[in-house]
């Protein structure tokens, strides 16, 4: 098969394009670095040629409710548009556990968006929404680190390894679409704050970490909002294997 990776060159998007290699499909990466822009659709027709199947996993940094959903919904447009006229028959978005459960606002409110614009659009679709990355955790601390010290709340969550998601992602691409959605955690639940401590500690690094709600995420997050469901598929890969092999589990 022919699989279209939308957002291939991005921190899931790298492992996904190779996982769709290693299963013996034919990746096209579709990125702006790749000659595609997916809010505008330029370059998009040329690119989707012959393709079976399409997997999602664009993002953008912005925070603005406005922007995201803006993005999401310019993307899912073009993308189901563009894969109507080829005769793409899979289109599989990838989503985040609990998005139903937080305030509908900033990328929360944009992955909303997609997500009902591809179950209701003209191509049979497939939602998988995964938990929060492994990564996530020095991502936070990236963005709220103020000098020597970083705010972040204590979240509830189960990640998980994006290695793990690109090869459901494409187990999803190239089987039926499920015309739903069905979810993907890691193996084990973790503190945000204990996660980026230990992660700061594996990379040599040290900052003070405050645990708060007064932040990005509000008492809105707390408790098990975040974690997922009874029938949701575990993926292997722990946070300790991740964390102390960074050569197996790296770009
Ligand atoms: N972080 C988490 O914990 C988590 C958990 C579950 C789900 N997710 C979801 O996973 C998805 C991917 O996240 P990520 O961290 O892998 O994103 P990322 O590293 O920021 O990558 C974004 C990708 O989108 C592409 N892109 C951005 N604007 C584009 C445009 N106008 N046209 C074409 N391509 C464009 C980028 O390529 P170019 O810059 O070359 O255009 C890049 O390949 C997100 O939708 C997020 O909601 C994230």
């Amino acid at each position: 098969m022919k699989i279209a990776v939308a957002g291939g060159t991005g921190l899931v998007g790298r492992p996904t394009v190779e996982a769709v290699r290693r299963s013996g499909h034919d990746p096209v990466v579709l990125a702006r670095s790749a000659g595609v822009d997916l809010t505008t659709g330029a370059g998009l027709a040329t690119a989707m040629d012959g393709v079976d199947a399409v997997i999602d996993v664009t993002s953008i940094p912005a925070v603005d409710t406005s922007q995201v959903r803006a993005f999401f919904a310019a993307v899912t447009g073009h993308l189901l548009e563009a894969e109507n006229d080829a005769g793409v028959r899979h289109h599989v978005v990838l989503s985040i556990v609990g998005i139903d459960r937080v305030p509908d606002k900033g990328h929360y409110a944009g992955k909303r968006e997609q997500e009902r614009l591809a179950l209701s659009g003209p191509v049979p679709a497939s939602v998988v929404r995964a938990t929060q990355f492994f990564d996530f955790a020095a991502q936070m601390v990236g963005w709220l680190r103020r000098g020597e010290s970083a705010e972040l709340p204590p979240l509830l969550i189960q990640p998980v390894a994006v290695t793990d998601v690109a090869d459901v992602l494409v187990e999803v691409a190239v089987g039926e679409p499920v015309n739903g959605i069905c979810e993907l955690a890691g193996p084990e639940t973790q503190d945000l704050v204990d996660m980026a401590r230990r992660t700061l500690a594996a990379r040599g690094e040290s900052l003070r970490l405050i645990p708060t709600w007064r932040g990005r995420y509000g008492v809105e997050a707390a408790g098990e909002v975040l974690l997922p469901g009874p029938d949701t598929r575990i993926a292997p890969t722990t946070f300790d294997d991740w964390l102390h092999h960074p050569d197996r589990f790296g770009p």
